[in-house]
């Protein structure tokens, strides 16, 4: 019998994760917090389904429940419940979160994880499995790996969940990791021009998941990551610095997230078809001198979350307990593994 759990099933990621998987003969139990878009999904597809809120006893709600994947994001607010009762009952915790903040204290989490035979792998999803496998590849072509790129060009549209997340970090300004700690910097005041193969683009650092994850998968002390933005918004970012302290006041977030709610409903399967990324990495060895270079090519982001989800979640058992990213739990070509995902060296 299935023993995965999957909590946010009725959101747009999670219900392509849960659609995919019966397609594939698995039975995952839905769960979310409210019962009418829950059952209806759990009668369409034919599953079981549990309803409860993420400050209710949760644990109750996991009996016979081997995994947990959490769809429902923000994480901010949503991954330590679960993880809490996780642990309290020994059980293995995947999300899908891209968020910096949640790797962090999840992170922080791991001798708490190995104690109660718990794997906690957060990032399951687009974020951060390409970039974090490309990392541990970048690292393993070079003799004592230094520092770390990592950049991301992507088309295609966004969901009403993930514009809600982008939103909750508006105005937390951007990061970089030296000397193995985060440091704070502003955002778009580190940028440069990388060559994804289809010609030169300005990225901007921004701070995503792999500063905390790459940082586990590579032990490498300096990580910067990037993503591709036109070079009018450089400037735009650049001058509307105090615009950021603005967008992040909660009346001013509360009003967006309303905005989304009322008109997002997240990519179409066309939109979903024509989308797709590429990830450039660099990693450089300041004692040897040596640099190397590798591009990834994925299809679109929510097409790579459902099946590096599905994947993780089949394969979750296998794993040590405590805190894992997805190099660390399933090896560096976890994501070429993946359909439609390739890998060019430099
Ligand atoms: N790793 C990746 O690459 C990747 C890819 C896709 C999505 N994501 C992230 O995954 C999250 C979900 O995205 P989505 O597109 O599926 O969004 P969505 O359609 O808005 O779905 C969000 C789901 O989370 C639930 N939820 C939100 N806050 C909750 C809370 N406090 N307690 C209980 N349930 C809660 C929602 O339930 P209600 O309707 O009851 O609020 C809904 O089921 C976002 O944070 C997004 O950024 C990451």
């Amino acid at each position: 019998m299935e023993s995965l759990l999957i909590y946010g099933a009725y959101g747009y990621t999670g219900e392509r994760i849960a659609r995919t998987a019966v397609e594939r003969g698995r039975s995952p139990i839905l769960a979310g917090r409210n019962p009418e878009p829950l059952h209806s999904l759990a009668a369409d597809l034919g599953l079981r389904s549990r309803t409860f809120a993420l400050d209710d006893d949760i644990e109750p709600q996991l009996a016979g429940i081997e995994t947990v994947l959490n769809c429902a994001g923000p994480f901010e607010k949503t991954a330590d419940p679960l993880v809490e009762a996780c642990l309290n009952r020994g059980l293995d915790y995947l999300d899908i979160t891209g968020e910096l903040p949640v790797f962090e204290r999840l992170a922080r989490r791991d001798d708490e994880a190995s104690a109660a035979g718990t794997t906690l792998l957060p990032g399951v999803g687009f974020d951060v499995v390409p970039t974090d496998c490309l990392a541990a590849h970048l690292t393993s072509r070079l003799d004592e790996p230094t520092q770390l790129s990592v950049a991301i060009s992507a088309t295609g549209s966004l969901s009403g969940g993930t514009i809600k997340t982008l939103i909750n970090g508006l105005g937390s300004g951007s990061a970089v990791r030296e000397n193995s700690h985060l440091r704070s910097i502003p955002t778009g005041s580190k940028s440069r021009v990388v060559d994804f193969g289809e010609g030169n683009r300005t990225v901007i650092s921004v701070p995503l998941g792999d500063l905390t994850t790459a940082y586990h998968s590579t032990g490498v002390p300096d990580i910067t990551t990037y993503v591709a933005v036109p070079d009018a918004a450089v400037h735009a970012i650049r001058l509307g610095r105090p615009l950021e302290r603005v967008l992040s006041t909660t009346p001013v977030t509360r009003l967006l997230t309303r905005v989304v709610d009322r008109f997002v409903d997240g990519p179409t399967d066309a939109e979903r078809a024509e989308g797709g990324t590429t990830i450039w990495g660099e990693a450089w060895s300041e004692p040897t001198g040596d640099t190397v270079e590798s591009v990834l090519r994925t299809p679109d982001p929510y097409d790579v979350t459902v099946e590096a989800a599905l994947a993780a979640s089949e394969a979750t058992g296998e794993v040590d307990a405590g805190y894992q990213t997805p190099a660390t739990a399933f090896g560096p070509d976890f994501a070429t593994e993946l359909p439609g995902v390739s890998r060019e060296d430099r």
